[in-house]
């Protein structure tokens, strides 16, 4: 199952997803974390820590955070784990790794989530922030996260999710679609970063709804699959591989 439909103006099919994906992080990455820190109102590593905290880490798990990017989840869970030892760092974009690098002693793999290049049953807890609609198939995705999650292990995939209800979802469009991005190059005054704002709006706008991700978890052979929300916007899909 796919996160959204082809976006056939940014690339030809599924298959060019992920170089153009990455090109876009590569370029992106010396911006995202200001872009991210202002266009949330700072409230980014708080969130990211109570949402872990919630769900269930804790200090000695071993952890694999996909789509580190810049380490903006592995930091806050390196806090509640009391070191970054324990942690791995997965992404394939090299500029993002390179900045995550400068932030905690992690281990950093450079891969996908869709093949992931770990032994079964090796994490305790897995974590995703904001990476979903990068991937190029959610199934294979989750598949690959029941395999390498022990036994009794649990993952979190945070996301932005569309709201439902016309205006909600007017001032979501007016938000992300054209104040975000406009800031952003009035910002940064880079070219790059606005375009990956622009696709961000774009790959939110064309996400599945939630209840397509649930039914991909369920798929994938998870257990006590759920998604909460803060205000139907900020979704927290979690789940658990059987014991
Ligand atoms: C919006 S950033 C999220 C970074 C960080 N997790 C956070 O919470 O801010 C999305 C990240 O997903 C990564 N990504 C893109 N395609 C991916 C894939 N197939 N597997 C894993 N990560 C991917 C990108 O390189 C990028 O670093």
């Amino acid at each position: 199952m796919l996160p959204h439909a082809t976006l056939t103006s940014r690339y030809a099919s599924t298959e060019a997803k992920p170089e153009f994906v990455n090109r876009l992080f590569d370029h992106g990455a010396a911006h995202y974390d200001r872009i991210v820190d202002w266009g949330f109102l700072r409230s980014g590593a708080f969130y990211r820590r109570w949402a872990q905290r919630r769900h269930g880490l804790r200090p000695g798990h071993r952890v694999l955070d996909v789509a580190c990017g810049t380490g903006l989840v592995a930091v806050e869970a390196a806090k509640i784990l009391g070191s970054a030892d324990a942690i791995i760092c997965l992404d394939p974009s090299a500029g993002m790794l390179a900045v995550a690098k400068t932030k905690l002693a992690a281990q950093f793999v450079q891969g996908r989530a869709e093949a992931l290049p770990f032994p079964d049953g090796a994490f305790d807890f897995l974590t995703m922030g904001y990476g979903l609609r990068h991937v190029t198939d959610l199934e294979q995705t989750f598949r690959e996260y029941r395999r390498v999650l022990k036994p009794g292990g649990r993952l979190l995939i945070l996301e932005v999710t569309k709201p439902a209800g016309r205006l909600r979802a007017f001032f979501f469009r007016l938000y992300f679609g054209k104040i975000y991005p406009g800031l952003t190059q009035l910002f940064t005054r880079s070219r790059e970063a606005r375009e990956m704002m622009v696709y961000f709006w774009e790959t939110m706008d064309a996400c599945v709804p939630p209840e397509k991700v649930l039914e991909a978890l369920r798929h994938a052979g998870l257990a006590e699959v759920r998604r909460d929300s803060l205000a139907g916007l900020f979704s927290e899909y979690s789940a658990v591989k059987r014991p």
